[in-house]
């Protein structure tokens, strides 16, 4: 019997996880989305061509692996289907490659309406959502209303959607929001038509079997770990469990089966949307990041918050997820820094803390920096570990020695080819 390894987002999302799945994707036979919706979206690069996915597991342009897309995940059928068109003009067969769990919840025309409405009712204490209405989604499905992809197939189908439909009409009256659900339905019904074209199965009972098989499966999430709703900036977080955990649940994975758990950071701090960041840097050094990063949201093009790395705040989400290999992004971006600050510790109550407490709000905690000296040299065309200079070297072992976990991989720049492994 195998077990199936984990790989997820260390941070506030964005960390680099689809150029990782992409890499790692030839050793593996299942890659399977366990959370998470189209408010994700994971860039890969190949052959001088960018790819971003927002629902579609990263393994799909890899030519054997099977791609599963878990019942934890949320579906919008709308984006779905182009992600589904992008991808057959691209030569990918889609259908020979995919699975999705029928338990998989659906994102509704009025799940989004709702995203927006709540949004705009919060006025300057907005979560930043990306608007996709993941939030809506998961409420309806904790809520136990919502409408799963095995729905589709029966034939009360329409009556499910028109009875959810009307709850989310009375919800939406409560907003005064104004909308237009006739303009948004027909995309939505048709992009269904298409989505039956593709495998709906029980995904838990394939992924167990594979299992079984002693077949490798990677679990890709999405988001990042401070995203996560139990134990991220709360309330300025996702409506999924972005953690380790979320893989049990989000693909029917038992504990005892998981594997390796393989944490994705980058080398320096990224948010998106609301919410606290110790770390943030709100001067010249921030923007430098996020220009020699590109540092704007891939699924809305929101420039993305900028800041140090913060190792409390990494060794938090290293414990809850049990993250046993560290891969370390985007280290290309700090090439032009003569020094690199670290953030250690946090003041906190007037005492120095190494962990992250229940608050991070800027008025409970300080960072406390430590300084480093940056490499000041190009990386994106080296190829080999030995060609790392000495002071990215030092970086890695000093994270190493703060966080106790190794770094098994170190990227130097967006593409697949751009990937150092040190063991
Ligand atoms: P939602 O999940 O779209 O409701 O957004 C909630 C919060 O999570 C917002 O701050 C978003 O910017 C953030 N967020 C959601 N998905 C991602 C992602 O894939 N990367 C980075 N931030 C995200």
């Amino acid at each position: 019997m195998s077990k199936a390894d984990v790989l997820l987002g260390l941070q506030w999302g964005d960390e680099g996880k689809g150029k990782i799945v992409d890499v790692l994707t030839p050793k593996y036979d299942i890659i399977a989305r366990f959370q998470g919706g189209p408010n994700a979206g994971h860039t890969l690069e190949f052959n001088g061509i960018k790819h971003v996915l927002h629902t579609i597991p990263s393994g799909i342009f890899h030519p054997t692996a099977l791609n599963v897309v878990g019942n934890g995940v949320v579906i919008d059928p709308v984006i779905f289907k182009k992600e589904v068109d992008a991808l057959t003009a691209l030569g990918v067969d889609v259908n020979k490659k995919l699975v999705i769990s029928k338990r998989a919840h659906l994102i509704l025309p009025t799940h989004r309406l709702i995203d927006a409405a709540s949004e705009a009712a919060k006025g300057k204490n907005k979560i930043g959502s990306t608007l996709k209405g993941i939030g809506p989604t998961y409420m309806d499905k904790t809520g136990r209303n919502g409408l799963r992809v095995g729905d589709i197939e029966g034939a009360d189908f329409k009556e499910k959607y028109n009875n959810l439909v009307e709850k989310h009409k009375q919800l939406l009256a409560f907003y005064n929001f104004e909308y237009n659900l006739s303009e948004l339905e027909p995309a939505w019904f048709a992009a269904i038509d298409e989505l039956k074209k593709l495998t709906f199965i029980d995904t838990e009972h394939y992924i167990n079997d594979s299992i079984k098989k002693g077949k490798k499966i990677l679990a890709e999430g999405a988001q990042g770990s401070l995203l996560d709703i139990d134990f991220g900036s709360y309330p300025f977080v996702t409506s999924s469990n972005t953690i380790c955990a979320g893989a049990c649940n989000g693909l029917g994975i038992a504990p005892n089966r998981v594997g390796n758990v393989i944490g994705i950071f980058k080398a320096y701090c990224t948010r998106v949307g609301s919410g606290p960041f110790p770390t943030e840097l709100h001067d010249e050094v921030g923007e430098k990041i996020r220009q020699n990063g590109r540092e704007f949201g891939s699924t809305t093009g929101r420039p993305r918050r900028c800041g140090w790395l913060d190792i409390p705040a990494l060794k938090y989400a290293i414990e809850i997820n049990g993250v046993t290999e560290l891969m370390m992004m985007k280290a290309d971006v700090l090439s032009d820094f003569e020094n690199i600050e670290v953030c250690t510790h946090y003041m906190h109550k007037g005492q120095k803390i190494d962990y992250l407490p229940y608050s991070i709000e800027p008025s409970d905690v300080t960072p406390v920096y430590e300084t480093v000296k940056g490499w000041n040299t190009d990386l994106t065309k080296l190829t080999s570990k030995e060609a790392l200079p000495k002071e990215l070297i030092d970086y890695i072992k000093y994270i190493e020695k703060l966080v106790e976990v190794p770094i098994s991989i170190v990227s130097i720049g967006p593409d697949r080819t751009q990937t150092i492994f040190m063991k």
